[in-house]
């Protein structure tokens, strides 16, 4: 399961698919956000102020999963730009990666109330959009901010703390879990494994995209 990215930058050369699929990418994107602005399929939808869909690049090499929309988020439309937010840009500014060419979203894209965490049956409602999103922006490279993140997709029973430090591969993409931003405010113990993963995603990101 653990894997190089020597690998991940080989299977990406592979399969580079050009400017017209990433029209088409964009456009079934967009198509499916409409699918999901209008989902019932669970009750978060009734509680929230509107659906968080994603943010960045339809062809983005890298993407990055949360769990759920905070406060701020379900007012503003976007994925984090709460307190977590603003961490995960400074982190992601200090690893030379520019969130504008990622594209992150979250397991759940309507506010759970009260910020709690998402009931298994919310999960596995939404799992499908999120499922989507992946294979319709095919990263070969997805990081999975947090246990739940990490737990909806790349699984298994073991705690954050075991699993990360590692690549997953998974149908061909490799994933890492890391600690969610929001876990660095409340444990300033983990900024420095956290540091630690991200360094290692800008360099497998940097040798995928060419950019050093
Ligand atoms: N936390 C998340 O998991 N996602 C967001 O979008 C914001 C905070």
């Amino acid at each position: 399961m653990e894997e190089n990215c020597q690998q991940t930058l080989f299977d990406f050369l592979e399969k580079d698919k050009g400017a017209a699929e990433e029209r088409d990418s964009g456009l079934r994107l967009a198509a499916l956000e409409e699918k999901c602005r209008g989902c019932r399929l669970c009750a978060l939808r009734d509680g929230c102020t509107q659906v968080v869909f994603a943010d960045g690049s339809p062809r983005a090499r890298l993407m990055l999963v949360g769990e759920g929309p905070g406060a701020e988020e379900d007012r503003l439309g976007r994925p984090f730009v709460g307190a977590a937010g603003k961490l995960l840009d400074r982190i992601l500014e200090a690893a030379g990666l520019k969130r504008g060419e990622l594209y992150i979203a979250n397991v759940v894209k309507c506010r759970p109330p009260g910020n709690r965490l998402p009931a298994a049956g919310e999960v596995e409602q939404c799992l499908p959009y999120l499922k989507e999103q992946i294979r319709l922006v095919d990263p070969p490279l997805v990081v999975c901010l947090g246990a739940l993140a990490t737990r909806t997709l790349i699984g298994g029973s073991e705690s954050l703390t075991r699993l990360r430090g590692r690549w997953y591969k998974i149908e061909g993409r490799s994933y890492k879990p890391t600690f969610h931003p929001a876990a660095l405010l409340r444990d300033s113990s983990k900024k420095r494994p956290v540091w630690e993963d991200f360094k290692e995603i800008a360099r497998c990101y940097k040798q995928i995209t060419g950019g050093g």
